[in-house]
């Protein structure tokens, strides 16, 4: 039996979930803070609250790159708290300088799933800016394939979530977490 112990004496550091949108990060990230007593923080809400208005009117009236810079600045901050688990936005690997702060901030558990099964889960709002196009799916197949790499560079544990349910993911998640965090 392995059994991890915290010699540090330390708070554990956090949880970060990373993926493309519609893997699950936000649900599965919540449940997983209720069963390890984590506190819940979600990078797109925290942008949000920070620039006043809902992400889709940040793209409108300043653009994908100052979105960009906010993300950076929230995983900044959230970083150097500890005892969370933080769902991010599916695009915070395409700044070079977030893959640094993320295995800083904690350990990376990259949700992956098929693009039809994106395709399905996101189709139904309009939230997301970047799939707000003539041909959705083609759009989510260009920026996986683009992405892919990042969210191997960026992340300590995978799981395919596609043959997974829901519960079966959070287990994997939680599982892993505890013992990557040296948690009881
Ligand atoms: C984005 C994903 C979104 C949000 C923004 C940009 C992306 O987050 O940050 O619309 O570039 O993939 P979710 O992954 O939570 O949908």
């Amino acid at each position: 039996m392995l059994a991890l112990v915290n010699t540090t004496g330390q708070r554990p550091r956090n949880l970060i979930l990373i993926g493309f949108m519609g893997t699950g990060k936000t649900t599965i990230g919540k449940r997983v803070a209720k069963s390890l007593g984590f506190k819940f923080v979600d990078t797109d809400s925290l942008i949000e609250k920070k620039a006043g208005k809902p992400i889709v009117q940040i793209f409108k009236d300043s653009g994908e790159d100052a979105f960009r810079s906010l993300e950076t600045e929230i995983l900044k901050e959230c970083g150097r708290k500890s005892g969370q688990v933080i769902s991010t936005g599916g695009g915070i690997v395409t700044r070079p300088e977030n893959l640094e702060l993320l295995k800083e901030a904690g350990y990376v558990i990259w949700l992956k799933a098929s693009p039809e099964i994106i395709f399905e889960r996101v189709s139904r709002n309009r939230s997301r800016p970047l799939l707000q196009t003539g041909n959705p799916q083609k759009t989510i197949d260009d920026l996986l394939s683009k992405r892919a790499g990042l969210y191997a560079g960026a992340q300590h544990l995978s799981i395919n979530t596609d043959e997974l349910t829901m519960e079966e993911t959070c287990f994997g998640v939680t599982e892993s977490t505890k013992l990557a965090l040296g948690i009881d």
